[in-house]
Formats: C-alpha cells, sequence, structure tokens
C-alpha cells in the first residue's frame, strides 16, 4: 500500500508538464469542467465554437444586458454605448469560452469561485481599442470586482463613488485594462503578431494564435520548475525503482 501511493506521489511529480496548462477551464461559476465543442454558442462568442469552457446558454447570456452570469449592470452610469459594450461582451466570452487560459489560472477564496485569471498578457490592441472605444462612456469605479451596493440585486455605485468620464477614471489603456478586472489582464508592449500576447478579437473566428501564446507560457512556465524538476526527477525515479 505504502509503495503503491509512493509510486503515485513519484508519478504526479513527473507529471507537471506544459500540455498540463493547455485545455483547461477555470472553476468558475459557469465554467464546464473540460472543454469540448459546443454547436449552439451564441453572436461574440464563436470563435470557441470547437472547443469551449462556456455552454450555448452561458455565450447567449454573456450578450444580455444584466444576465443570469453575475447580474452586473454595465448601463450603472448610463447606457453604455454599443461599441463600448461589445468589447465587454467579447471580454466575457473570452472569459467563460476560452480553454486557452491555463497557464493564467490561480486558486482564490472567494464564494462564487474557486479560480481567477492573474495577469493575462493582453495585447496592445486589444487593450487600447477597448479603452479607446470606451472613451465617451462614463463610470464611477476603477475595480468592477469590489465595492458596488448589491443591495437591489445588481450593481450599483455606492454612495460617495459619483459617474465621472472614462479618462477621469482610468487614465490610460493600461489602467483599465490591468484595474478593471483586477489585474486578469496585463498590459503589454506586445502587438498582435508578436506571438506573445492574448487577443480578444480574432481575425475570421481563428484562435489559433492564442493556442499557440498559450503554448508559449505553458512551456516557460514548466521550465520556470526546472530548478527543482531535475532533483525531483532523480527523487521520482528512486521512489519508482524501490517500488516495484
Ligand atoms: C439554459 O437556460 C434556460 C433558461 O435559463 C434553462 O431553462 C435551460 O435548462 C438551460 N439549458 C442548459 C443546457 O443549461
Ligand atoms: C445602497 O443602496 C441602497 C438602496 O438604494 C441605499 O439605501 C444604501 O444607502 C446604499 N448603500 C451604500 C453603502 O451605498
Amino acid at each position: 500500500m505504502l509503495r503503491y501511493i509512493l509510486l503515485l506521489t513519484a508519478a504526479s511529480i513527473l507529471s507537471a508538464a506544459p500540455e498540463d496548462f493547455m485545455d483547461q477551464c477555470i472553476d468558475g461559476k459557469h465554467h464546464k469542467t473540460e472543454p469540448g465543442p459546443e454547436d449552439g454558442i451564441h453572436g461574440q462568442c464563436k470563435p470557441w465554437v470547437q472547443k469551449a469552457c462556456c455552454t450555448a446558454n452561458t455565450s447567449q447570456a454573456a450578450h444580455e444586458d444584466v444576465s443570469f452570469l453575475y447580474n452586473f449592470n454595465w448601463n450603472h452610469c448610463g447606457i453604455m454605448s454599443p461599441q463600448c459594450k461589445n468589447h465587454f461582451i467579447q471580454d466575457t466570452c473570452f472569459y467563460e469560452c476560452s480553454p486557452n487560459l491555463g497557464p493564467w489560472i490561480e486558486k482564490v477564496d472567494q464564494s462564487w469561485r474557486k479560480e481567477r485569471i492573474l495577469d493575462v498578457p493582453l495585447c496592445k490592441e486589444d487593450c487600447e481599442s477597448w479603452y479607446n472605444d470606451c472613451s465617451n462612456d462614463y463610470t464611477c469605479m476603477d475595480n468592477w470586482h469590489v465595492g458596488w451596493n448589491w443591495t437591489n440585486g445588481m450593481n450599483k455605485c455606492p454612495t460617495g463613488k459619483s459617474c465621472q468620464k472614462w479618462s477621469d477614471v482610468f487614465p490610460s489603456a493600461k489602467d483599465f485594462c490591468e484595474k478593471v478586472w483586477s489585474n486578469s489582464y496585463k498590459y503589454t508592449s506586445y502587438t498582435r503578431d508578436s506571438g506573445r500576447c492574448m487577443q480578444l478579437w480574432f481575425e475570421n473566428g481563428d484562435v489559433t494564435p492564442n493556442v499557440n501564446v498559450a503554448q508559449y507560457y505553458a512551456k516557460l512556465k514548466g521550465s520556470a520548475h526546472n530548478p527543482r524538476q531535475g532533483l525531483l526527477i532523480v527523487v521520482a525515479s528512486l521512489l519508482m525503482l524501490w517500488a516495484v
């Protein structure tokens, strides 16, 4: 029995490979446990039709103003402009549907989810077009994850936080992309052709660029363990030899 446990331990030590970061779904509020095809996927979530972490229902809700997903009201400081809202819809699709976020998934102790994404390197163009398309909109909060008044079942500006111009709340694109979802995204100077940043939007719905970027960061994460890994492999091999 002990030998069996040691064998399993050794196997699990050895299995921390880059592939472990690929095709992962966040342990979130609405995510599926495994990515898979989703024929009925809706609207802006369609790029993930072949491999999605969202259900068709979730993709539908991602397009609604106050949906069952989070009861989040985009129109908390007047009606959000359609061009701005399209980016938030795309962002919701990306968060809910993408199976390529593995390298940035972190455990969290929150009532509504067990995992989050942290510092996903966003392509410069994707962050800047999002920021620019919202430049005529208003908001009262810079971190949209916390601090709202939820008394009426959806988020409202808390007393003392008045609606202000977007640029007064977020002085720059970097400021916006990083703060709005408490560092889910990291602003980068990488452009979409760099292979080093994630895109929210895709040419012809082709998500391959993000698959390649995730693979690149998965390898980095794998090799970050390297100094330890050499020793672990020796220890694991010895355990295995002893166990059989
Ligand atoms: C989709 O949502 C509808 C309405 O909320 C619900 O009745 C239905 O069961 C859901 N379907 C799935 C597959 O979750
Ligand atoms: C929250 O909203 C309710 C209802 O509108 C209001 O009575 C209350 O004072 C608000 N609380 C805060 C902290 O903003």
